[in-house]
Order: structure tokens, then sequence, then C-alpha cells
């Protein structure tokens, strides 16, 4: 089922999202949803508050990037209650976007390598160091979880530039292919 991506604006994005249990109903098919969800959304990240959900689910799917990187061959992942451990080494800056900010692309400066724990759907515990682009990808999605967006990286000047489509979300004015959720 495709669920509307709730936009810039709704108090869910700002706020820390909790662990779930095991005895958390219907986690398969909300799994399922946000995949679809992303995917209709052309997303390899989507994070439990965009969808409306206070809680620690995010899906991530790399496979768009096979051709570039063999490595995300068939990636597609949930993890379940993650924290990041560990931020290491330097920070790189890449464009990053959001289906929650759509028309919205800003370099962010994030570390390029991070230490994680997290479950699988079948709450097995996992912990991994990860570098590179899924680091980024990550670190944007987890940042969801702690109530954060990636505009809240940028310097305030770029801050001032994306000012007029921000206002623009929270008027409900959002040109973008897919359903969304606004505040208005
Ligand atoms: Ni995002």
């Amino acid at each position: 089922m495709i669920l509307p991506i709730y936009i810039y604006g709704q108090p869910v994005l700002r706020k820390v999202a909790e662990d779930i249990t095991p005895e958390y109903q219907g986690l398969k098919e909300l799994i399922e949803n946000m995949f679809e969800t992303m995917y209709k959304a052309d997303g390899v990240g989507l994070a439990a508050p965009q969808i409306g959900l206070p809680i620690r689910v995010v899906v991530i799917d790399l496979d768009v990037y096979a051709d570039e990187h063999p490595e995300f061959k068939d990636f597609r992942k949930a993890y379940i209650n993650p924290h990041i451990l560990e931020k290491k080494s330097e920070e790189i800056s890449i464009e990053e976007g959001c289906l929650s900010l759509p028309g919205i692309h800003e370099p962010v400066k994030r570390k390029n390598r991070i230490r994680v724990k997290y479950m699988d759907e079948n709450f097995t515990e996992h912990e991994e160091e990860i570098e590179g682009y899924l680091a980024r990808v990550i670190q944007h999605e987890f940042d969801h979880l702690e109530g954060k967006m990636f505009i809240d990286h940028l310097s305030p000047l770029r801050k001032q530039m994306i000012k007029g489509k921000l206002t623009n979300m929270l008027k409900g004015k959002v040109g973008c292919s897919y359903k969304v959720k606004t505040i208005k």
C-alpha cells in the first residue's frame, strides 16, 4: 500500500522516534508499505516519521546505484531500532535531497565512516562499521529518527536561500509526483 509522505512542517518530523518491541503489530506489512511508498517516490531511503509514525524503522534500497557501485546490487534493507554509535574520519560534502523536502537539493557535510547498531526485521542484533555512500544515506535517514532534517546542517546563508521553498511547503504548495501530507 502506498502511503502519503509527510512534508516539512509536520510535527512528527521533529519528534525523537521511539524504539519498538518484537510485539509491535504489523511490522512486516509496515516495512513492505514503506518500500512501496519509497519506490513510488523514487527515493533510496525512507524513515517511519516520514509516513507519520514516530518509531525507529528505516528502509534503504541502493540497487539503483548498482551500475556505478556493484556492492549495492540488490541492496535492500530494513533497519529496526538503529542507533549511531560512533562517527569517524573526515567530513565530506555531498548533495542531498529528501522526500519530505521536495525540490530542495543542497550539499551536506557528513562523516564518511560510522559505526551503527540496529536490528533486522527478525529482531536479530547487528553492529557494523559502514563507509562511503551507505554511511551518507544512513546518517540522513537516522537523523529523521532524532527529529532532524538535512536542512538543519546548512549554513545560515543557504537556509536563507531555501526559505521561500520552505514557506511554500508550510502553505501546502508542493509540486511533486507522489502523494503527500502537508500541514495545510
Ligand atoms: Ni529524508
